[in-house]
Parts: C-alpha cells; sequence; structure tokens
C-alpha cells in the first residue's frame, strides 16, 4: 500500500507519502515534506492560530504536490489518503481535512482521519518495526502522557500532566529567559554550557504513587530564581537556569516514566518491555540520555524515532493511515474535525 499523508494541526504544513513495501526490514518513507510556519509566528513569540490556518491553507496544495512527486508517484498509484483530523488548531485541521477529502472525491481514493497523537503514537512501528504491546512516553508542545499502546486504537492513560505540557514548560522558560521560540531546542543549546547543579529546583511529583506530571510549579521557581538573580542575568546564569531547568525536567520524567513501566509489567504477561518516546520533546538530547540509562537499568528496550520523526511531520500521519486502512477502516467524507481528541478514545474515528 502507498499512503498519502496530511498534517495541518499546528505550525508545520507537511504532506508525505509512505510505503508498507519493506525495504531494509522497515517500510518505506517515499517522501518527507514538512514546512514550518516559525518564521510566520516567531514575532508574537507564539503560534497564532489565524496565521497558522492561513497559511496551511496558502501552501498546502503545493506541498502535497511535492511530495507526490519525490515519491516518484502519480495521484493514480496511491491507495488511500489519510489527515491528521485533531486534536489541533481548528482552523489547520479544517484545510488539512478538506484537502485530503478532495483529492479522496476526486480519485474515488479511500480516506481516514487520523487522530494526531495516534500519528506519534505509532512512529515507532514505521521507524523501527516495534510490536505491540509497548510503553509510550508522549512529550509535546500540547501533551505529557504515558500510555500502554495493546494495540491498534487500543490505548490505555497511564499518566497525564495534570497543568502544563512538557514542550509547553520548555517554552515557557525559554520566554522567560529571553531564548525565544520555540523553546525547547533554545533551552537545550543554551543548557549545553550551563551547570544542572547551581539551582535547586523543584522536581514535582517525583515519588509519589501513579504516573502523573506536573510542571506548573517548576516553571515558576525557575521565575522566582531568574527574579532573585536581579534584572541583568549574563549568559552564564541563562545557561545555568536553562541547564537546572532540563535536569529537573529529565529527574521527573524518569521517576514517572519507571512506575509506569511496572504497570505496565503488570498488564502485559511480563515479557521485555519496550519503552517509546514521542512528540517533540523527544528530539531532546538529554531526555534521550536519561531514558538511555533507565533503561539499560531495567531491561527495557528503549525506541526513540530520529529527531525529524518526533516533531510534528505527515510520515506520522500517513502511517498510521496505512494501519488502518490495512486493518479495514475508512472515514466517511462527512468526519467532523476535532479541535479536542483524547487519544484514548482514537479507536472511534468514525
Ligand atoms: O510534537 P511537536 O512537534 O508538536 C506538538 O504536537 O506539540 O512538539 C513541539 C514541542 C515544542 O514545545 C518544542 O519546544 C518541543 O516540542 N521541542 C523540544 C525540543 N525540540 C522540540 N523540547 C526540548 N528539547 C528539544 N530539543
Ligand atoms: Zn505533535
Amino acid at each position: 500500500m502507498k499512503i498519502l499523508g496530511i498534517e495541518t494541526s499546528c505550525d508545520e504544513t507537511a504532506a508525505a507519502v509512505v510505503s508498507d513495501e519493506r525495504t531494509g526490514g522497515t517500510p518505506a518513507i517515499l517522501s518527507n515534506i514538512v514546512l514550518s510556519q516559525l518564521d510566520d509566528h516567531r514575532p508574537f513569540g507564539g503560534v497564532v492560530p489565524e496565521i497558522a490556518a492561513r497559511a496551511h491553507l496558502e501552501h498546502l496544495d503545493a506541498i502535497v504536490a511535492r511530495a507526490i512527486e519525490e515519491a516518484g508517484l502519480g495521484l493514480d498509484a496511491l491507495d488511500g489518503i489519510a489527515a491528521t483530523g485533531g486534536p489541533g488548531l481548528i482552523g489547520g485541521v479544517l484545510v488539512g481535512t478538506m484537502t485530503a477529502k478532495a483529492i479522496a472525491a476526486a480519485r474515488n481514493l479511500p480516506y481516514v482521519a487520523i487522530n494526531h497523537l495516534e500519528g506519534h503514537a505509532l512512529t515507532a512501528r514505521l521507524t523501527d518495526d516495534v510490536p505491540f504491546p509497548y510503553l509510550l512516553l508522549l512529550v509535546s508542545g500540547g501533551h505529557c502522557q504515558l500510555l500502554a499502546v495493546r494495540g491498534l486504537g487500543s490505548y490505555e492513560l497511564l499518566g497525564t500532566t495534570i497543568d502544563d505540557a512538557v514542550g509547553e514548560a520548555f517554552d515557557k522558560t525559554a520566554k522567560l529567559l529571553g531564548l525565544g521560540f520555540p523553546g525547547g531546542p533554545a533551552v537545550e543549546t543554551a543548557a549545553r554550557t550551563g551547570d544542572p547543579a547551581r539551582f535547586a529546583l523543584p522536581r514535582p511529583l517525583r515519588g509519589r504513587p501513579g504516573c502523573d506530571f506536573s510542571f506548573s510549579g517548576l516553571k515558576t521557581a525557575v521565575r522566582q530564581a531568574a527574579v532573585d538573580l536581579g534584572d541583568d542575568l549574563s549568559e552564564q546564569d541563562v545557561a545555568d537556569l536553562a541547564a537546572s531547568f532540563q535536569a529537573a525536567v529529565c529527574d521527573v520524567i524518569a521517576d514517572r516514566s519507571r512506575r509506569a513501566l511496572d504497570a505496565f509489567l503488570e498488564i502485559t504477561d511480563g515479557s521485555a518491555p519496550v519503552l517509546v518516546a514521542a512528540g517533540g520533546v523527544a528530539a531532546n538530547g538529554a531526555l534521550r540520555e536519561t531514558l538511555t540509562s533507565l533503561c539499560e537499568a531495567t531491561g527495557t528496550r528503549l525506541v526513540v524515532p530520529p529527531p525529524a520523526l518526533c516533531t510534528d511531520n505527515a510520515a506520522m500521519v500517513a502511517w498510521a493511515g496505512l494501519e488502518r486502512l490495512r486493518a479495514g477502516e475508512r472515514s466517511g467524507l462527512d468526519f467532523r474535525p476535532r479541535p479536542r481528541w483524547p487519544l484514548a478514545e482514537a479507536a472511534a474515528a468514525e
């Protein structure tokens, strides 16, 4: 099967073609085009929904055409079309959904609406052929969750954030430190020359029962530490704060993931566990090292897709579409885009 995927739920306009004809063991990504709107949003210090929707509308046709061309195919060679149907900024999701439906209707191709989070969740099956079940750590700008992925459409939530998402905490910390937007990569770069032990920041919920996360107290502690330093933060102050923040985040995620692994082992039959990290924050090198240590200590196989497939892209949407279409599912052309769509309900994508 060759499936076209479309992703427009935030500030990346993306289209990709994937195929399940295996070359070298894993399915093939025939093309993967991502147009970032960062420059459009940077002056505002964050993603502006109306600007995002207009930019998707302006660029998506050309991005889809490029994805098909780079795959070396014509529309006739496709077996189906998948587009993110939510959750996300509704203007962008509408643009992607209408484009996918239009191509599907004109070419008489099956169409399937994909939950964006399911796209992140299944990426490891595209990149590393990971079998079900596995434990998923989903860390992105809008989400911070631990889920048991039992099968296609079967996701059990073990823990989630009770306030900010972890990517959001990175973005807000970056803003506070004057590191600009997007925050995650900026904090990671600044942290490289910083001392992670200089500031004793809190580790919210560490050691507590359950697998939930909390980041708003940590963000407040960073702000307080910055205020205590006075008006003019030196470059070293900023680097030390960034490193201390990142270390706190890694500690918390390690603690919560270890608990989730325990819970996951009870759910499965005790066979060797697999931990998959996904979402934009999984591109963070310090977090990757933390998870590597955790998995070495617990006899767990760690799978982290390459950074370009951790941040938003359409290959993950095409792949999730391929898995669903291959299972005989499809969505009606009356599918309504969903601004909110919990992953645990992704099975109900009628
Ligand atoms: O998955 P994603 O591309 O979009 C969402 O669905 O949210 O994740 C974007 C988030 C942003 O908050 C961004 O700051 C964060 O991922 N991020 C990072 C890194 N790269 C992206 N956070 C920490 N370190 C990074 N290297
Ligand atoms: Zn995402």
